[in-house]
């Protein structure tokens, strides 16, 4: 491979700029166009930031043509056999992994931080009980703002690793609260003695009436399924969560608009909206039906949980959610899931379709972690809030990074303007009011 080191743009054969060429620690090199409007008077055009570095990073690296992920340089499924989440959270905050005692002191912070200020809880009862999860999550993450101000200095080291304590620590809280308040029972309190996962899916599936333990094969599952969500570098609700941090404002209000992006469903809304889709396939027998719906470019609908925008080659993700997907029916005796069937059955005939081997669109993380989710428990509409919980440390890790990055400036792309040139109004104009 050719290593330039400045790329220089002709116009009429002369030399009009040079832009330097920066090389990372892996992954292609970025063309430096920051000087480029200066220097030419151009800008770049890049709909959906395809071919545009935002940032320098040190957090998650993908090679999407290899279907290779690493956080801090660890492979996911490394970490996914070998690590915890929390484990997992300290080293995409940190870039270490933590010792015995920093992991112990790490578990004990976010432990102590897992109840909400009881103020808070006044926020869901102006939300109808049909509201959906996800709106919820932003009228609440977003509140917490108001709550915390004693460490909102942004600038302060300090005050970031407590915003990012409490972040970790809350929002499964606030998850489960959205869960409880939706089907009109009571918010059941965190428990101090009990492990990050094991106590999200007490407080979930507990009442004051029944206590609940999870098995230990279920909690893994949860556990993995976080770590799997936790990081994926500059995706759209990242960028979005930098994006609103560039302005300075507060680290609740930026995952706050991360939530509010994820949960498009062409990002986070995914995993529900696999579960919705198998469910209205509903049968082996309807599958070419859908098959051929997804290629017929005027029909809306789409594979979902199909195709990836770094990923052409299989996600890593998936494959670990697949295994995971097993263990988790044979641990609740669910080999016959019909879901299951027939996600398996779609993914076979996809995988073989033409269609779908050309455009190298293959299962991503949500087409399985639906169907986990499920078997846990978690009713459909609560999968995307189940991604941000996944997702919180991966935004908060990002919008400390580039609080810290020397570079940063606030976010403000250009544009290629189309629309009409200066005009005047018509004299004869008269105001209707
Ligand atoms: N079903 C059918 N066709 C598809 C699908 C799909 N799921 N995904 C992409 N295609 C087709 C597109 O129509 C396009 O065809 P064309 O080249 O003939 O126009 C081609 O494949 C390329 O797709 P793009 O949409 O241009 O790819 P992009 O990188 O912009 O989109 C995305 C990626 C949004 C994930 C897309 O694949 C999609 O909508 N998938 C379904 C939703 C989904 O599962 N999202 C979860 C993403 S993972 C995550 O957020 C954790």
């Amino acid at each position: 491979m050719t290593h330039l080191r400045s790329l220089t743009l002709n116009e009429n054969a002369q030399p009009v700029c040079e832009l330097p060429v920066l090389t990372g620690s892996t992954g292609p090199n970025v063309i430096d166009v920051q000087a480029l409007y200066k220097d030419t008077g151009l800008f770049t055009y890049d709909p959906g930031f395809n071919s545009t570095a935002s940032c320098r990073s040190t957090i998650t690296f993908i090679d999407g043509e290899k279907g290779i992920l690493l956080y801090r340089g660890y492979p996911i499924e490394q970490l996914a056999e070998q690590c915890n989440f929390l484990e997992v959270c300290y080293l995409i905050l940190n870039g270490e992994l933590p010792d015995a005692p920093q992991l112990s002191s790490f578990e004990h912070n976010i432990t102590m931080h897992t109840m909400v200020h009881d103020q808070l809880t006044n926020f869901f009862k102006g939300f109808r009980r049909d509201a959906h999860p996800m709106a919820i999550m932003v009228g609440v993450v977003g509140a917490l703002s108001a709550f915390y101000h004693d460490a909102l200095d942004i600038r302060s080291k300090k005050d970031r690793e407590m915003c990012a304590i409490r972040l970790i620590a809350k929002v499964p809280t606030i998850v489960a609260m959205c869960h409880k308040y939706s089907t009109g029972m009571p918010f059941m309190y965190p428990q101090n003695k009990l492990s990050y996962v094991e106590n999200f899916l007490r407080m979930m599936h507990a009442t004051p009436c029944d206590d609940y333990t999870a098995s230990p094969v279920l909690v893994r599952a949860l556990d993995r399924i976080l770590i799997l969500h936790a990081d994926h570098e500059q995706n759209a609700s990242t960028s979005t969560v930098r994006l609103a941090g560039s302005s300075g404002a507060n680290p609740f209000a930026c995952i706050t608009a991360g939530i509010a992006c994820l949960w498009g469903a062409a990002h986070g809304g995914a995993n529900e909206a696999v579960l919705n889709m198998l469910e209205k396939i509903g049968d082996v027998s309807h599958i070419p039906e859908y098959i051929n719906k997804a290629k017929d470019k005027n029909d809306p609908f789409r594979l979902m949980g199909f195709g990836h925008r770094v990923y052409k080659n299989h996600d890593p993700r998936a494959k670990l959610m697949r295994t995971t997907c097993y263990e988790v029916l044979d641990e609740l005796g669910l080999h016959d899931n019909k879901l299951f069937e027939l996600a398996l059955e779609l993914e076979r005939i996809a995988l073989e379709d033409d269609y779908f081997i050309e455009k190298k669109l293959y299962p991503n993380v949500d087409f399985y972690s639906g169907i986990v989710l499920h078997a846990l428990g978690i009713p459909t509409n609560m999968f995307t809030a189940m991604f941000a919980m996944g997702r919180t440390v991966g935004w908060i890790a990002h919008w400390d990074e580039m609080i810290a990055d020397p570079e940063q400036k606030i976010g403000r792309p250009r544009q290629l303007y189309t629309g009409a040139v200066q005009r005047d109004v018509p004299a004869g104009h008269k105001k209707t009011v």
